[in-house]
């Protein structure tokens, strides 16, 4: 069977929908070539160099692994001279990255998690590249500020994923739903390998980090004590859980086969509203599963709802099939 790839499939959307001109399509096209580079670094480990803790800190306070830092430079090089942006934001910068003068600037915004799951770069587990595409506000003239990256996750032009696991794949929505390409390490191509990905609205599985539940808010105890009652509880079935503690691998485990993804509020922490960025985290998954028939919460309202106050904002994160995040939303709302 003769597949396609994904500047063919960009180059045929944008027929169909008139929704990726040029430089949108340079930008998609750029970032994912620079996933390509960071999917081979991951792959080469000890071999690269590439493992280990950097020795610092990003703005969350976190310990950067050498991983991230390499992953965020990749995008930063790849991201920067082609013209196509006016401005960058990352996990791993305190602040947005303005495109240096000495090259031209275009219209978009990119927002990225480099390397999601950096807790499972060390033993070999899935981790992935997480990225948001907004357009400059028309209003914007001339240099672009923090304040024009803080739109509602509605604005996005693009989101999607590299998820470099057995496969390195490819996410992506422009607005017409939800793609997947498998990258021909042979050819250096993606391929586009499932079109239309669905969530199914039911679902018997869930994914969360458990070991915090004694953090949980009330409605949150109702909700899983009741996935965990089964068959004999009052959801009338008994639930599967899976965790990897990779967004991008438990999100696109629930694109591939449903199920639901929850990273409630935490009491330890009452000034963030969750652990998860609502900029490059929350809003690009939000974007893919409600592109796959799903929904996305932060317990109240829609994830793409939510106009940001900081490029690092957190968020709880509700995401998947209907049913549950209808239901655990309830709960929330309800109480
Ligand atoms: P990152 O590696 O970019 O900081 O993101 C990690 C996130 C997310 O990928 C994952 O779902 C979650 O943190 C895991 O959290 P726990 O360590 O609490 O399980
Ligand atoms: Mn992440
Ligand atoms: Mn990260």
């Amino acid at each position: 069977m003769k597949r396609k790839t994904l500047s063919r499939y960009l180059i045929e959307q944008q027929r169909e929908h008139n929704n990726i001109p040029a430089d949108l399509r340079l930008l998609i096209e750029v970032v994912a070539r620079a996933c390509k580079h960071i999917s081979h670094a991951v792959s080469r480990g000890v071999l690269g160099d590439i493992l280990g803790n950097a020795g610092t800190d990003n703005i969350q306070g976190e310990a950067q692994k050498k991983l991230d830092i390499l992953s965020n430079e990749i995008l930063l090089e790849a991201n920067e001279w082609g013209g196509h942006l006016a401005g960058m934001a990352s996990e791993e910068m305190e602040h947005m990255y303005e495109i240096p003068n000495r090259f031209p600037k275009g219209e978009y915004l990119l927002v990225y998690d480099p390397l999601d799951g950096s807790s499972n770069i060390d033993i070999n587990v899935t981790v992935g590249t997480i990225f948001s595409v907004l357009k400059k506000p028309e209003q914007t003239s001339g240099a672009v500020t923090e304040a024009d990256f803080l739109q509602k996750g509605t604005e996005q032009v693009a989101a999607g994923y590299a998820i470099y696991g057995p496969q390195t794949l490819l996410v992506l929505t422009t607005g017409f739903g939800t793609h997947c390409f498998t990258l021909d390490a042979e050819l250096g191509s993606w391929v586009l390998t499932q079109e239309h990905m669905r969530i199914p609205s039911s679902t018997a599985e869930y994914s969360i980090n458990a070991s915090n539940q004694r953090h949980w808010a009330p409605p949150m105890q109702t909700y899983f004590s009741e996935l965990l009652a089964g068959e004999a509880g009052p959801r009338k079935k008994n639930y599967n859980m899976r965790w990897v503690a990779s967004m991008v691998a438990d999100v696109h485990r629930i694109l591939t086969r449903g199920g639901v993804f929850l990273y409630p509020a935490d009491a330890r922490t009452p000034d963030r509203a969750g652990k998860l960025r609502l900029m490059y985290e929350a809003n690009p998954m939000a974007m893919l599963v409600e592109q796959a028939g799903g929904s996305a919460t932060n317990g109240n309202i829609r994830i793409l709802d939510i106009l940001p106050e900081t490029l690092h904002q957190r968020v709880a994160v509700f995401m998947g099939s209907n049913e549950e995040v209808d239901r655990v939303t309830r709960y929330h709302q309800h109480s």
